[in-house]
């Protein structure tokens, strides 16, 4: 089983780590299903630091922590309701709260909060998103999802749909699927929000075939994947460049009709317009399982970092 100190970005992980880690979650799974709690975790706190808005990852870690037993703490809204609005750095912020708990799971607004946090904290830091850098967690629940549904990860091919620039979860899902051997991946996108280069070219020592392009139809015929998500709003300086690249990628009748039937359609939420309400009954709609599977992988990440 893969050790980890904290888990901070993507590329953390090993392919091998990912499909253990994934085994135990099936575990979870089964163990939620059957039993709903365990006590494994019973003498463990957690402590929940959120800087952004969020209802599935916080929510999920705070189930997962306690259907094993655990307890935790939590600010939901620490920009205000913690000493930052008091101007308290987030260094001294960790430095407080380790006192307290076993694990952090921080969501950070700015790029590189996990990773300074872990420079100070001597327990495990979760980042649960920091600004438009990455959400590692996200990604593992992801390409759980995708392994579920075909059985395997090698050869397939996805598309990634939407504000690549600032979306933080197609950053760490980009970097997890480098670990395997997909066949190709689409970066669907307009010109002002492309993915960062620092990504394809890690992409291209992967030896990854990947393909930027303006639009989804044209190449929805030939994905197994679509990963569509949500113009990040908050990280626009500039209305105009929002609105430009806002309601491009909406699944219309017409892509789905592109759309292969063994094709599955995943988001990490929340969605805005991409996905129309119609389409949640629609056989390849696999968001509400993606936020299922977040529970059980996230089960499966407390244990392995807490008890090692
Ligand atoms: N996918 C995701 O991070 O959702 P939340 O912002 O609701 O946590």
């Amino acid at each position: 089983m893969i050790r980890l100190d904290h888990v901070i970005e993507a590329q953390q992980f090993t392919r091998e780590g990912l499909l253990d880690l994934f085994r135990e979650a099936d575990q979870m799974k089964l163990l939620v299903k059957e039993q709903g709690c365990t006590e494994t975790l019973h003498n463990k706190v957690m402590v929940v630091l959120f800087y952004q808005p969020s209802t599935r990852t916080r929510l999920s870690f705070e189930t997962a922590m306690v259907r094993l037993g655990g307890r935790y703490v939590s600010t939901e809204n620490a920009l205000d309701f913690s000493s930052h609005a008091k101007g308290e750095s987030l260094e001294d912020t960790i430095n407080t709260v380790v006192n307290y708990g076993d694990v952090v799971v921080l969501r950070y607004h700015k790029e590189g909060g996990a990773a300074r946090a872990a420079k100070v904290s001597p327990v495990p830091i979760i980042n649960a998103g920091d600004g438009p850098g990455q959400h590692p967690t996200q990604a593992l629940l992801d390409i759980y999802t995708i392994q579920n549904a075909f059985h395997r990860v090698d050869g397939i091919k996805v598309a990634l749909v939407g504000d690549l620039k600032h979306g933080r979860t197609v950053h760490s899902l980009a970097y997890m699927l480098g670990k395997f051997n997909v066949a190709k991946i689409y970066m669907v996108s307009p010109e002002n929000v492309r993915m960062p280069e620092a990504l394809t070219e890690y992409l291209d020592r992967h030896g990854i075939a990947c393909e930027a392009c303006d639009e989804l139809l044209p190449v929805a015929h030939d994905v197994d994947v679509v990963y569509t998500t949500r113009v990040q709003r908050e990280y626009f300086e500039d209305l105009t460049e929002f609105q430009e690249a806002y309601g491009k990628y909406v699944l219309t009748d017409e892509v789905m009709d592109e759309l292969p039937k063994e094709s599955i359609i995943l988001h990490p939420l929340p969605r805005n317009d991409e996905i129309p309400f119609k389409l949640d009954r629609d056989v390849r709609a696999h968001y509400f399982e993606q936020v299922e599977n977040g529970l059980y992988v996230r089960m499966a990440l407390l244990e392995l970092l807490l008890l090692k």
